[in-house]
């Protein structure tokens, strides 16, 4: 089949995967308004065709955090990521830094973050969770500064799971999820060989050790569905600033009072994220709620953004609408499924052309210049 977009790569990974794990990564919560508005939304962003505008050179490049960026997107956390391609935290790390752009590890990954760390040359990023287990949490965060991590990704937006029809039907949950993957698994063999088989020990790396056993799929759910902590506040979260030594990135963030309150509280960044719609539907999409978010905090911290990027043209979009940099979630991992590193990278460098197609033809050469005064209405949605 032939590869020209995030879309294509959707397509595959919709016949090289095992239901249960397309729907999980491209389904949402219950009726999934909100995650097609996330893309609906986006798509409605009007841009500004500008000609003769003598654009030259056109600079990809930004700065986040300290570091430079080839681009200004990263590739989002995303649990199960070593399900989707064998050893995949690890593949598509290394795809991410080959083309310069940050890896954020999530908590629930197959391979741990010590796996991760010793086969790239520079320090991923890392995805926390708010859990109750205060010593886990400790613990991971001392791990994650032992291989040289100095950007959290804290994610608030999930003190408890959503409710995902889709994961229930697909085998992901519900009755003989067990029996229905392995049938699943048996009839998906290119999918079997390279991850079933040769992509073991499916554990989940950076947990394992804590529940004193191996661990599979039913202890992800588990995992995730018990040790999600919806009583805490913001001054519970106190001594992770105290006890974290780096940049703190809060994601989750869909209100103007919400992101005044990470301000407050310290962070360095956010995410305008509703988790790829994949929490609460029926929220408003990023597209629509990242305007007032950068009106409220963009002079303090940097503004981050995601949900509905499909292509480099949707970064752009996002970028006119205040964000500094956008995390790619659903379309690396199709890539990835699909073709492993090599199709993380050339979906990073259709996204990269589309982005520079799309600068050129608003009349910008550069990130840092581009703004609202690119799009023809003022905010999207
Ligand atoms: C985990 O964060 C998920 O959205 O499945």
């Amino acid at each position: 089949m032939i590869i020209s977009s995030a879309l294509d790569y959707r397509e595959a990974a919709r016949r090289r995967l095992p239901p249960f794990l397309f729907d999980y990564i491209d389904g949402g919560a219950n009726a999934e308004q909100t995650l097609r508005a996330n893309v609906s939304d986006l798509a409605g962003v009007a841009l500004r065709q500008r000609v003769l505008k003598a654009v030259g050179e056109i600079d990809l490049s930004v700065e986040l955090f300290g570091e430079t960026l080839s681009m200004p997107v990263m590739l989002s956390p995303v649990g199960l990521t070593g399900m989707f391609a064998r050893r995949g935290e690890v593949q598509a790390a290394r795809a991410a830094q080959a083309k310069g752009v940050p890896f954020i590890q999530s908590t629930v990954s197959v391979c741990s973050i010590e796996e991760v760390s010793a086969a790239v040359a520079k320090p991923i990023w890392f995805q926390l969770y708010v859990l109750k287990d205060r010593g886990f949490m400790k613990n991971v965060l001392e791990r994650a500064m032992a291989v040289g991590v100095t950007k959290l990704v804290f994610t608030v937006d999930m003190p408890t799971p959503g409710t995902r029809y889709r994961d229930a039907h697909s085998g992901m949950s519900g009755p003989f999820g067990p029996q229905r993957r392995i049938v699943q698994a048996m009839t998906h063999p290119r999918w079997a060989w390279d991850v079933g088989v040769r992509g073991k020990p499916h554990d989940l790396g950076n947990i394992s050790r804590y529940l004193g056993k191996a661990t599979g799929l039913a202890d992800y759910v588990g995992w995730l569905g018990n040790n999600f902590d919806p009583s805490i506040g913001w001054s519970d979260l106190e001594w992770i600033r105290d006890f974290w030594k780096g940049d703190i990135i809060i994601k989750g963030i869909l209100d103007g009072e919400d992101a005044k309150d990470a301000a407050r509280f310290g962070a360095q960044g956010l995410v305008v994220s509703n988790h790829g719609g994949r929490q609460l539907d029926g929220v408003p999409s990023t597209a629509q709620a990242l305007p007032a978010i950068t009106e409220a905090v963009g002079a303090e911290m940097t503004v981050l953004v995601d949900g509905g990027v499909r292509s480099g043209l949707d970064v752009i979009r996002m970028l006119a609408l205040g964000a500094k940099g956008v995390l790619l979630g659903r379309a690396p991992s199709y890539a990835l499924a699909v073709d492993g590193g090599a199709g993380v990278e050339t979906l990073l460098d259709l996204f990269a052309k589309e982005m520079r197609v799309a600068m050129t033809l608003t009349g910008v050469t550069s990130v840092d210049r581009i703004d609202s005064s690119i799009l023809t209405r003022p905010t999207g949605g």
